[in-house]
């Protein structure tokens, strides 16, 4: 079980691991862009797969500002990462999602390093990630997953996420309908 602290800045927290480890849970900074390439340096081949469903090798810089400077209004990002300030920490894992142009869904997607994973680290973020589809009062939030990611397709399960047919072969979307 994770241990979990309230810190007085929006959606933070400190999480203490059962093995001691500490971890704050905050909205992704500017600052997190250069700590979150060298983290997408960590990666295995399959966790990149996974989560961006083609292989990658590099996280690009410009990649890395896109992901790390957004637009409040219709994206959202949080991190688990060492309890340093953003550019010190690295990063463990992360959960963001966009609106789209409709302004009535968002699609989403996470990662949580293999280093961290089987803790419920998964599970936190995703239960954040539907307390900020409620705020924002969206009628839905979907991902596109690989059909094989067995891992992705439990937790979402559990959450109440069901499962659609997805554009490309190979691929399951998972969506969430807020008030059902
Ligand atoms: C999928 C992922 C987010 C799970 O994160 P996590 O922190 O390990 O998840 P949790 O610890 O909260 O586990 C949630 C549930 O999933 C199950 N689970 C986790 N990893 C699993 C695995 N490899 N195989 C089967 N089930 C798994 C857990 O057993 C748990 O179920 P339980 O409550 O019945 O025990 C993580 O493995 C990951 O980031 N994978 C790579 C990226 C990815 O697949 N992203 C999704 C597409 S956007």
């Amino acid at each position: 079980m994770i241990h979990r602290r309230r810190l007085p800045q929006p959606w933070s927290e400190e999480w203490t691991l059962e093995d001691q480890r500490k971890l704050w849970l905050r909205p992704i900074s500017p600052a997190d862009a250069d700590p979150l390439r060298a983290s997408f340096s960590l990666l295995t081949p399959e966790e990149v797969r996974m989560r961006f469903q083609h292989p990658m090798s590099e996280l690009t810089p410009e990649m890395a500002f896109k992901l790390t400077n957004l637009d409040r209004n219709r994206e959202f990002a949080l991190v688990a990462a060492e309890p340093e300030p953003p550019g010190h920490a690295l990063i463990g894992a992360v959960v963001r999602a966009a609106i789209d142009d409709d302004g009535k869904r968002a699609g989403f997607a996470i990662l949580v390093s293999r280093f961290l994973a089987h803790q419920g680290i998964g599970t936190l973020l995703m239960r954040q990630l539907l307390r900020w589809t409620r705020l924002k009062k969206l009628d839905a939030v979907y991902g596109d997953v690989l059909q094989e990611n067995t891992a992705m397709l439990h937790l979402a399960s559990q959450l109440g996420f069901k499962r659609k047919p997805a554009d490309s072969p190979g691929m399951a979307r998972i969506e969430y309908q807020r008030g059902t």
